[in-house]
């Protein structure tokens, strides 16, 4: 099976970049100039206190209608991103779990991930339905989800691991370009993180430019960052090597908060 993209764009050259992101919510400001760049093939993550902006990043980026922005642009292979509706920037191959996804009463897993697709893939690509049966069984079973699973209804009485492997498992299939995973390791047991985070590295590579967003250092042991952002009252107010990763465990967002007023937080990498 190759790591194809779903979308056409110049796979190992292409960029997702975050320019200057300003960004309210019901009048009040929440990012206040936001700059991230996110080539192909690499792997960043976010973190940042509660209430710091990364789920309204994460929001921003999928086109809620709740999110205002204010200022500065999204562009993701060339394309002005912020122009696009949700579903045009799904066939672009930008991807995004949802912190808490919603049930969809009545649609099973297995339908829903055939729509999806369809919609997102476009013709060329489409799978007729027993070719994407058999590929969405494959899938399943490498995150290591019961067959019986892809035939319940959507959501509906899914444990918190399991609405994260469905998230996963829905990354794998529609096989997009860009993923922002926002806080996908919570409520994971120990056995489940290293499942999600395989499910996940299986598909990094040079065709996929991934964000992850995380209060914990835990799961960066298996999904490894080239970069890491941290996010301060809508900013970014450091960005480093993984190293980092270690330095924050130990010394808190004090740390950064404290660092950044002394100097000019560093260029995002
Ligand atoms: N839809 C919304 N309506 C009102 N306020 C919102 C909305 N979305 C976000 N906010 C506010 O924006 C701020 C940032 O929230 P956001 O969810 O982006 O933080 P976060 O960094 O993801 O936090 P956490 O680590 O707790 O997930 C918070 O003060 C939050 O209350
Ligand atoms: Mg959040």
């Amino acid at each position: 099976m190759t790591n194809e993209a779903a979308n056409t764009g110049p796979a190992g050259g292409g960029i997702f970049s975050i320019e200057g992101l300003r960004v309210q919510v019901e009048g009040k400001p929440i990012l206040n100039g936001v700059d991230l760049e996110i080539r192909r093939g690499e792997t960043h993550a976010l973190m940042g206190p509660n209430g710091s902006g990364k789920s309204t990043l994460a929001n921003v980026i999928l086109g809620h209608p709740d999110y205002e922005v204010t200022g500065g642009a999204i562009r993701c292979d060339g394309h002005d991103l912020l122009a696009l509706a949700p579903e045009e920037r799904a066939r672009l191959g930008v991807f995004l779990a949802f912190q808490y996804p919603v049930a969809v009463p009545g649609v099973t897993v297995a339908r829903f991930l055939k729509t999806a697709c369809d919609a997102v893939l476009g013709e060329a690509r489409r799978l007729s339905a027993s070719a994407f049966l058999a590929r969405l069984r494959e899938e399943a079973a490498f995150l290591e989800m019961d067959e019986s699973f892809i035939h319940r209804p959507l959501n509906e009485g899914f444990s918190g691991g399991e609405k994260k492997r469905m998230e996963i498992l829905q990354m794998r299939m529609l096989r997009p370009a860009y993923v922002v995973l926002d806080e996908t390791d919570s409520g994971l047991d120990i056995d489940a993180l290293k499942t999600v985070a395989r499910g996940v590295t299986g598909r990094t590579g040079p065709d996929l430019g991934l964000l992850v967003i995380t209060h914990y250092e835990r799961i960066l042991r298996y999904i490894r960052p080239d970069h890491l952002h941290i996010l301060i009252d809508g900013r970014i107010a450091r960005s480093g090597g993984p190293e980092l990763v270690r330095e924050l465990e130990d010394r808190g967002y004090d740390w950064v908060r404290a660092a950044g007023a002394r100097a000019p937080a560093e260029a995002p990498a």
